[in-house]
């Protein structure tokens, strides 16, 4: 059998970033409204900077104003809920994102709840969920967003295919399910309790991984031909000593020799993250101003 097509989520995130940046500077120019993205990072976790400032400098780049408020370790919940406010009430701030985790004495629960629902940008609000959950518009997890259009990009039609999602977390395994199923899939979400999870990942057209677990879908789990995406991120040390590198929950190597299509880790489902970040962002600028997003066409 022929090797999987390998699904470049780097080129699809460039992409979609160039389409957004067209479509936001129609927005400047038609009606003088730049979509603003508020990040809010509290403490000093390595990863959780570098997450942030790579999602503002897109921002930035694409066309977009990025904000980042960045606050001491020592904030209190309360303090962290009335700089959320801030933003629920500033009229340039059209997203808001509160980057997780959060230090152990701040209930996250809480501050997503604070978010205002129509600028909760990366879709955790309960109100978004449950939105997804009944088939209603409103703000989908980023990451989720950026599997379907991975998946969309070497299928064309999803009716009746079995996708099996492994992990069931609010911000990639429920949300991802709801949007297979949105596209008429048959979905499995198999989790840590599952059992005989390989028989189970061995029926999927469609296998999403995301587990935080590395390697842990080996090729004899896939089916012949299905499409493999890859959500998880995992550091393992390298080869060369002292040095670490970044994979999958899937054995990439061994699973394309068996796979139709497959991510890789890195350049797989991450670059998607951010770039779907802005495409919310850019959507709940124009509804808040109660106008249509640009077509490609405006940004001509
Ligand atoms: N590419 C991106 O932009 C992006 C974005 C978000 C997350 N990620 C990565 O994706 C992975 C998952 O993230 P997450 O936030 O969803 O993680 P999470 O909240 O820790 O959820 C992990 C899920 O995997 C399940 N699981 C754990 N061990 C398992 C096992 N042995 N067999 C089957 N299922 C098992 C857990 O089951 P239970 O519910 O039973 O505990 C849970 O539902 C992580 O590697 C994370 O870094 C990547």
């Amino acid at each position: 059998m022929a090797e999987a097509t390998i699904i470049d989520g780097k080129a699809t995130a460039a992409l979609l970033r160039a389409k957004i940046g067209r479509r936001a500077a129609a927005l400047r120019a038609s009606e003088g409204i730049v979509p603003g993205l508020a990040t809010v990072l509290v403490g000093d976790d390595p990863a959780s900077r570098v997450y942030v400032r790579n999602k503002v400098r897109q921002a930035d780049e694409t066309g977009l104003h990025g904000v980042t408020q960045a606050l001491d370790e020592t904030t209190t919940e309360a303090e962290l809920v009335a700089r959320v406010r801030e933003f629920n009430d500033d009229p340039e701030i059209h997203g808001i994102l509160v980057q997780l985790p959060l230090p152990d004495h701040i209930d996250a629960d809480v501050v997503i709840d604070t978010i205002d629902p129509d600028k909760d940008v990366d879709g955790f609000h309960a109100i978004n969920a449950g939105r997804l959950m009944i088939g209603r518009p409103g703000f989908v997890p980023c990451t989720p967003v950026g599997c379907m259009m991975l998946i969309d990009s070497v299928l064309d039609d999803l009716t009746g295919a079995n996708a099996v999602v492994v992990g069931r977390s609010n911000i990639v395994g429920k949300p991802m399910a709801q949007l297979l199923l949105a596209r008429h899939c048959t979905v499995t979400v198999a989790h840590s309790r599952t059992r005989d999870l390989a028989e189970m990942c061995r029926r999927a057209d469609i296998l999403v991984a995301a587990v935080g677990r590395p390697k842990m879908i080996e090729d004899g789990w896939i089916k012949p031909g299905a499409v493999v995406i890859d959500v998880g991120i995992n550091r393992i040390a390298a080869e060369e000593e002292g040095k670490t590198r970044l994979v999958g929950d899937v054995d990439f190597e061994a699973a394309r020799q068996v796979a139709g299509a497959i991510t890789p880790v890195p350049g797989g489902v991450g670059p998607m993250t951010i770039a779907c970040l802005l495409r919310n962002t850019l959507e709940a600028a124009c509804r808040q101003n109660g106008v249509a997003v640009p077509g490609e066409n405006a940004a001509a």
